[in-house]
């Protein structure tokens, strides 16, 4: 099957049992924090799945535009990508387990309405429980499971795996159902439950493994099981059973019982077609056809280290289309230094396969014609994505031609090359520390040294630099505040009253997601699915005078980052801080915390300085998030 037969197949099963087809949100997050790009379908609608109603109701169907960075070094063996589509269906409190698994598994093994894969060739894995954080055994899941299989005829016995190595050491005996822990079956957008921030959904996930039947390979462990990874089992759907959030307090139920089910479109279309190599999928297997066309390179005859360079070039120009498709420029920083990486990669990975290569632009339109059906905006951006594919590579070409001057005149002036030449040309002419190797290998001069050197270099360097950012956070800290002004720091301290009185008013899934104080106002952009009354804005408001005329004390400690956690500290969502950590809080006359926050300061000493507090605007930021702007005079 095409992945265009797939998408569409998948929307149309889902709609005829009673889904809206919603549109895929662009790569970039609106008014999410968590992470640089969209990496799942479910990042769009986390409003909803903490209680906000859709206007599309509460079944829900797409395929989402997804690129995931942290898998970039990844790329290159035959199952992982760095953008990709992933299906996705929802139920926002509505169905649950019963019907989510009876129906992948009716679209899986259904060749009228699905993709027709031999029941015996899926093997699932369910959710284990995590006492620590009071979280129950899914007991539910495999029994459904054991249904299913056992009504196709296929014998399903459940295996107690827990832990990969676990599963390394005891294999598949001859299971079909297997219980993982909390890393391999708990879903949440940071992952464990441990690395939840307080407000972030998360569940219990079920995930779907198609056996290729290829020979395990032991450099992956002793034994095959669905969650090794030496490229027998690929997972093809994940439905996540999202009832939790996390709070102050440990794991809550939410509201509602949703299901968030994705699955990656070109891995579904891989087990369709029974071969593992994703790369074979007809999106990107257009790609090597263009390649072949125009430069002769045939993806089916090269070496497998020649695959993987061809891997990586089209992986990386798919993404790197979609990303300037959706407004990414190249730059030094955040996304665009992402989407630089990618095109920085591509062009390398080609030049390295044929010498003497130099532009990749002409693969835009190979990719904006295979997605015009699913993406026609793409398509009528294709000389602006081009443009940007242009420039970018003849930069780089330069930087090539500079590296190859520079280590030509280090080569001489040094009778050789050391570790820390090679970083040099690394950190200051941007060449590769591969195309460094060569050139030192090719004149006798690649010994252990220069690649320890190397190694030394870039520790010393992040050293370095990690310091330097900490000095930056913790001025950024500061930052927040445009200056140390009396009146600043007075509304500095107040946003910390605001954000305590909003949790009181509205709920825990309250978090500050921006801010900005100066001696005008401050400003709070914070997590909540909808405009706040007039009444809830008064008591707000009268919350944070009562706590004001209260006169009460505002206290800095320092402890660990886990001390923090634990005595329920807030945490600016997505904010990364170090180990020892800054916290404010502001005790109640009884000596109870009202408010408590990881903060670099400066504050005021009791709250009595403040004057009168005032709201002044409440707004929407995006979907999910609203501004406040008030004022204490
Ligand atoms: N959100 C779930 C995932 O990305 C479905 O695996």
């Amino acid at each position: 099957m095409t992945s265009h037969e797939l998408r569409e197949k998948y929307l149309k099963f889902f709609q005829a049992r009673g889904h809206k087809v919603i549109p895929s949100a662009p790569l970039i997050p609106e008014g999410d924090s968590s992470t640089l790009f969209i990496g799942s379908g479910m990042q769009p609608l986390v409003p909803y799945l903490l209680g906000e109603k859709h206007p599309d109701g509460t079944k829900l169907v797409n395929s989402q535009k997804s690129f995931r960075a942290e898998d970039i070094e990844e790329v290159g063996d035959n199952r992982h990508t760095t953008f990709f589509e992933m299906l996705g269906n929802w139920s926002l409190g509505d169905y649950w387990k019963k019907d989510q698994l009876a129906w992948f598994f009716e679209f899986l093994t259904n060749k009228e309405t699905g993709v027709g894969l031999p029941a015996d060739r899926l093997y699932v894995s369910v959710f284990v429980g995590d006492p620590e954080n009071n979280i129950p055994r899914d007991e539910e899941s495999p029994a459904i499971w054991q249904n299913l299989f056992e009504t196709g005829g296929i014998p399903a016995p459940i295996v107690e795996l827990i832990t990969e190595e676990k599963g390394s050491e005891e294999g598949m005996q001859e299971g079909r159902i297997f219980y993982y822990g909390a890393k391999k079956n708990w879903w949440s957008r940071t992952g464990v439950p441990a690395n939840m921030p307080v407000g972030e959904p998360g569940g219990p996930d079920s995930e779907v493994f198609y056996d290729f039947g290829t020979p395990h390979d032991p450099k992956f462990g002793k034994n095959c099981h669905p969650n090794c990874d030496c490229g027998r089992f690929l997972e093809i759907g994940n439905s996540v059973f999202m009832e939790y959030v996390k709070t102050e307090r440990g794991f809550e139920k939410l509201k509602q019982q949703n299901v968030d089910f994705g699955g990656g479109l070109e891995r579904l279309a891989a087990a369709s077609n029974n071969d593992p190599d994703i790369f074979e999928v007809d999106v990107l297997k257009g790609v090597f056809d263009a390649l072949r066309k125009n430069y002769s390179w045939d993806y089916g005859s090269v070496e497998i280290d020649q695959k993987s360079r061809m891997r990586i070039v089209a992986d990386h120009v798919r993404a790197a289309v979609f990303m300037i498709g959706d407004g990414v420029l190249p730059s030094n920083k955040e996304r665009g230094y992402v989407l630089r990486r990618l095109l920085r990669r591509s062009i390398f990975n080609a030049y390295k396969f044929a010498p003497g290569f130099s532009n990749l632009y002409p693969l835009v339109r190979v990719v904006t014609d295979i997605y015009n059906d699913a993406y026609p905006e793409l398509s009528q951006q294709t000389k602006k994505i081009q443009e940007v594919f242009e420039a970018e590579e003849m930069k780089f070409m330069e930087t090539l031609e500079r590296g190859e001057k520079e280590i030509e005149k280090r080569i001489k002036e040094h009778n050789g090359l050391s570790g820390k030449d090679a970083f040099d040309l690394f950190q200051t002419f941007g060449y590769p520390l591969e195309l460094t190797k060569e050139v030192a290998e090719s004149r006798g001069y690649l010994h252990i040294g220069l690649l320890q050197g190397f190694e030394v270099e870039l520790e010393k360097y992040k050293e370095k630099h990690r310091k330097l950012s900490q000095t930056a956070s913790s001025g950024m800290f500061k930052g927040g505040l445009v200056d140390h002004e009396p009146q600043t720091i007075k509304h500095h301290t107040a946003h910390h009253l605001l954000l305590a009185a909003l949790r009181q008013v509205l709920g825990s899934h309250v978090l500050q997601r921006g801010s900005n104080v100066s001696s005008e106002r401050l400003r709070i952009d914070f997590s909540h699915p909808e405009k706040m009354t007039k009444e809830q804005l008064e008591q707000a408001e009268k919350i944070v005078n009562q706590k004001i005329s209260e006169n009460l004390e505002v206290k800095r400690e320092e402890m660990p980052k886990a001390e923090a956690e634990k005595s329920g500290a807030l945490a600016e969502f997505g904010a990364k801080y170090g180990e020892v950590v800054s916290v404010y809080s502001i005790y109640n006359k009884d000596g109870s915390v009202f408010s408590r926050e990881f903060c670099g300061g400066p504050h005021v000493a009791h709250t009595g300085e403040l004057g009168q507090f005032k709201i002044k605007k409440e707004e929407a930021v995006s979907a999910g998030v609203r501004r406040i702007k008030a004022t204490t005079i």
